[in-house]
C-alpha cells in the first residue's frame, strides 16, 4: 500500500482536518509563536501546514515537532508570499513585468525559490496572475498588467522558475498561481468588491494566464477573495471543480485565501461556519487558509451528513500528495539543510540591480535631457522617495530588511562619484505640509540637473490599497511645480523619477519635467539601479505594461478594447469620445522611450494566406538613428477586420527585442501560428475563421506607430 494511503486509514478525523488547515505563525525573539493556536496543535496533528514563518531555524523547529513528536509524524507544509524576491528583492511583479523577457522573469523566480529554500521554506503564493485594467486597484502592483498573453507568459516563466524541474529539489519551491479568477475588475476599482463581467471576458482575459500555469505544471492554485457574477470565488463550483479540475484535469492543491472560507459568511452565502466549511469542500478547495473552517466545521458537517469522509479523504490525498513531491516525506529538512554561499548572495544582488534597471521605463525624455553623460558637476536630488530605502522594497517584501535597500540617494551618491550631490526632501509622501518645499527648491539654483523623487509609499499599492486619487499624493505636485519653475529660470532640467505600484495620472508632470522614468518599485539594489540608468550605463528597457490615463475618468483604458459602431471623428459630436478629454492614453501599452531612437521599415510576411495549421514568420527592419547603444522591445499585434464577433482593435501576439549600435540596422524575425488566432465565437466555441487579418509591428499599442501588413486567414 502506498505512503499516502497507509496514512489515511490510520489518520482520526482530526488529523485529517489538521492537513486541511494552514495557520499563521510568527517568530518572536524568545522563539516560534503560533498565531491564535499553539505548538500543541502541530504535536497533535491538528494543524499540518503553516505560513509566514521566517528563517531556517524556526522552520526546522516547527518541522521537527511535527515529524518527531506528533503521533503520525507529517510534515509540514510552510509557506511565505515570496512575491518578487525573498531576502534580495528584485522589482515588484508590474516593473519586473516591464522588462518583457519572460528568461528573466524565470530567472527571479528561480533566484528566489532559491534564498527561500535555503530559509527552510517549501512553498510561496506567487505567483499572482490577476489582469488589471484598473489602476485604483493596488494589486495592479502584483500583477503582470493589462494584458492577457503576457499573463500567459509570465505564468509559465515563474512556475519554471520557482519549482524548477523537479519540485523535490531542495531549492525549489511548490508556486501558488493566484487569484483564481478575475480578480482584478473589482467594481470601482475597490479591494475585495464583487466583480461582474461576462462569460467571454472571463474566457479571453482572465482564464488564460491560469491555464498556462496549469500547463506549467503548478502545484497549488488560490481562489480569489472576490465574488464573481454572484458566486465567491472560494464556493466556485463551476470554475474550481468544473473548469479547474474536470476541463484541465488539474490535480493539485486549492488553497483558499486569508480567512476566504470564513468570509463566506459576509459574503452572505453561508449561515455560520459549518455551511461554509461545507460550501468550499464541495468545491473541491483542499487547504483552509485562517479560518478554521474546516477544522471546526467539517466534523459538524459531516455528522449532518452534509459532506462525506470520501470528500474530505480526497482533499486530504491531494495534501499529502504535494507533500511528497515536495520531498517533505523524504527529508523534511531538505530546505534550509545548507546556508548560501556568498558567492550565490552576491550573483543575486547583481542580478537585482540587473533587472531594477531595465525595469525602468523612460516615459519622456526631451531635448536628450538624459542620460546625464558626461556626469553633472551638481545634481540638486529633491522629494520624500529619494532617501526612503525601506519604501523602495514595494508592498510585498518577504524576509528583507528595510534598511537593507540601497535608496536612491545612496546609489546616486556611489554612482556619480565626482558630482556634488545636495539633497532635501521638500515635502512627506503623504501629508499636507508645503513648508518645506521654499527651502527645498532654493537648492535648484547651483544645479546642473534637478532629480525629482516623487510618488508613493510601497503601501499605497498592493492589497488593501485602492486609490480614488491615484495622483501624485500630499503636496508633491507643488514640490515638483516649484521646482521646475524654479530650475526652468535658469534653463535646468529637471527629471522626475516617479516610484509607484501603479500608473500614477499625472498630466501636469507630463507637460512640464523634462524627463520622467518610471521606476515602480524597483527593490534592494534600487539606488544602483536609478544611477546606472541616469548615468547611461544602462539604456531604460522598460516598456510599460499598462496604459497610463491622461484621466481617471477614462479608466478602464487598454489597448485592447472592441471598436465602437461610432468610432471618435473630431468632426462629429455623436461618437464614440469625452468631452473633456481625448480617449487615447497619455502613455500607451508598451511606450517606453530607451537612449537610442528606433525607426521601423520593410514590414514583410512569408505567406500571405495562413491556415490554422500555418506558421507565418514575419519580418522588419529596425534603425538605431540614436546616438547611443540600446535595445529596442519590438511588439507583433493583429487586429482582425471582419469576424462573426467584435474583436478587440489590437490584440497583442509576441514581442522581441533588438540590441543596435547607434546607426546600425539589424532584423527582427517573428512568427504567428495560424493557431493563435482562434477566437470565441457567438457561442463561446473556438473558431478559426477566414477573412482578412492585419498584422501590426512597432514600438507600443499605438495605432499610429504601427507599420501593417495583411494577411488573409483560408
Ligand atoms: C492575500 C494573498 C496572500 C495571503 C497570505 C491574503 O490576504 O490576498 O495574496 O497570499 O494573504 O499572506
Amino acid at each position: 500500500m502506498s505512503r499516502i494511503e497507509d496514512l489515511l486509514e490510520r489518520m482520526t478525523l482530526a488529523e485529517k482536518l489538521g492537513q486541511l488547515t494552514m495557520t499563521a505563525s510568527g517568530y518572536a525573539v524568545t522563539g516560534p509563536v503560533i498565531a491564535g493556536d499553539s505548538t500543541e496543535s502541530i504535536r497533535d496533528g491538528t494543524i499540518g501546514n503553516l505560513l509566514n514563518m521566517i528563517g531556517a531555524g524556526p522552520v526546522h523547529e516547527m518541522q521537527r515537532i511535527a515529524v518527531e513528536q506528533s503521533r503520525l509524524g507529517i510534515p509540514l507544509l510552510i509557506g511565505l508570499d515570496i512575491i518578487h524576491g525573498h531576502r534580495t528583492l528584485f522589482p515588484i511583479p508590474l516593473g519586473e513585468t516591464a522588462v518583457f523577457d519572460p528568461a528573466t522573469w524565470e530567472r527571479t523566480a528561480r533566484e528566489a525559490a532559491r534564498e527561500a529554500a535555503a530559509d527552510g521554506l517549501a512553498m510561496t503564493f506567487a505567483p499572482m496572475l490577476d489582469v488589471s485594467r484598473d489602476l485604483r486597484w493596488g494589486r495592479t502592483a502584483e500583477g503582470p498588467g493589462e494584458d492577457t498573453l503576457i499573463g500567459v507568459l509570465m505564468a509559465h516563466a515563474k512556475v519554471r522558475g520557482f519549482q524548477g524541474d523537479d519540485p523535490s529539489a531542495p531549492d525549489a519551491l511548490a508556486a501558488c498561481a493566484k487569484h483564481f479568477c478575475a480578480y482584478g475588475p473589482v467594481m470601482g476599482g475597490r479591494e475585495y468588491a464583487a466583480v461582474d463581467i461576462s462569460e467571454r471576458t472571463l474566457r479571453e482575459v482572465h482564464l488564460p494566464p491560469f491555464e498556462a500555469a496549469v500547463k506549467a505544471g503548478v502545484e497549488t492554485i488560490m481562489p480569489a477573495f472576490t465574488d464573481l457574477n454572484g458566486i465567491p470565488m472560494t464556493m466556485h463550483i463551476p470554475l474550481l471543480r468544473d473548469y479547474l479540475r474536470g476541463d484541465l484535469g488539474w490535480d493539485g492543491v486549492l488553497v483558499s485565501d486569508y480567512n476566504a472560507i470564513g468570509e463566506l459568511i459576509k459574503h452572505g452565502v453561508a449561515a455560520d461556519l459549518v455551511e461554509a466549511a461545507t460550501l468550499s469542500l464541495k468545491a473541491g478547495v483542499d487547504i483552509d487558509m485562517m479560518a478554521g473552517a474546516y477544522r471546526h466545521g467539517l466534523p459538524i458537517a459531516l455528522e449532518r451528513g452534509l459532506v462525506t469522509i470520501d470528500e474530505i479523504d480526497t482533499c486530504v490525498r491531494r495534501v499529502l500528495r504535494l507533500k511528497e513531491r515536495l520531498g517533505l516525506f523524504d527529508d523534511p529538512y531538505r530546505r534550509g539543510r545548507k546556508a548560501e554561499k556568498a558567492d550565490a548572495i552576491r550573483q543575486r544582488r547583481e542580478l537585482a540591480r540587473d533587472v531594477g534597471a531595465r525595469s525602468i521605463t523612460m516615459l519622456r525624455n526631451q531635448n536628450g535631457a538624459l542620460p546625464l553623460d558626461p556626469p553633472p558637476r551638481r545634481l540638486c536630488v529633491l522629494g520624500p522617495l529619494a532617501d526612503a530605502a525601506a519604501e523602495m522594497r514595494g508592498p510585498w517584501f518577504a524576509a528583507s530588511e528595510p534598511d537593507d535597500p540601497v535608496s536612491v540617494l545612496a546609489g546616486l551618491r556611489d554612482g556619480f562619484p565626482g558630482t556634488g550631490i545636495v539633497h532635501a526632501t521638500g515635502a512627506a509622501i503623504d501629508d499636507t505640509d508645503e513648508t518645506g518645499i521654499g527651502d527645498a527648491v532654493a537648492l535648484c539654483d547651483d544645479a546642473d540637473a534637478v532629480i525629482l523623487c516623487l510618488g508613493e509609499r510601497a503601501n499605497m499599492s498592493g492589497e488593501a490599497a485602492s486609490r480614488a486619487y491615484p495622483e501624485l499624493p500630499g503636496r508633491q505636485e507643488a514640490l515638483a511645480r516649484a521646482a521646475i519653475a524654479r530650475a526652468r529660470a535658469r534653463g535646468t532640467p529637471v527629471i522626475a523619477i516617479l516610484f509607484s505600484g501603479r500608473p500614477l495620472v499625472i498630466p501636469w508632470l507630463a507637460d512640464n519635467a523634462d524627463a520622467i522614468l518610471a521606476a515602480w518599485f524597483p527593490g534592494s539594489q534600487a539606488g544602483h539601479a536609478v544611477a546606472d540608468v541616469l548615468a547611461g550605463r544602462v539604456s531604460p528597457g522598460g516598456r510599460t505594461p499598462i496604459s497610463w490615463p491622461r484621466a481617471l475618468g477614462q479608466v478602464p483604458v487598454f489597448y485592447g478594447q472592441r471598436p465602437s459602431g461610432r468610432p471618435m471623428d473630431p468632426k462629429d459630436p455623436y461618437t464614440s469620445r469625452y468631452l473633456d478629454v481625448a480617449n487615447d492614453p497619455l502613455y500607451p501599452f508598451g511606450h517606453g522611450l530607451g537612449y537610442g531612437r528606433f525607426t521601423y521599415a520593410n514590414l514583410r510576411l512569408s505567406t500571405d494566406t495562413l491556415r490554422e495549421c500555418d506558421v507565418v514568420q514575419i519580418g522588419v527592419d529596425v534603425s538605431n538613428e540614436g546616438e547611443r547603444e540600446a535595445e529596442e522591445t519590438v511588439f507583433l499585434f493583429t487586429r482582425d477586420k471582419v469576424a462573426c464577433v467584435t474583436r478587440p482593435l489590437l490584440e497583442l501576439r509576441g514581442f522581441a527585442k533588438i540590441r543596435l549600435d547607434a546607426g546600425r540596422t539589424g532584423t527582427v524575425e517573428m512568427s504567428l501560428a495560424g493557431s493563435e488566432l482562434r477566437f470565441l465565437d457567438a457561442g463561446l466555441r473556438g473558431v478559426f475563421e477566414p477573412g482578412d487579418v492585419e498584422v501590426l509591428v512597432g514600438p507600443c499599442a499605438d495605432r499610429a506607430q504601427l507599420l501593417g501588413a495583411s494577411l488573409r486567414q483560408i
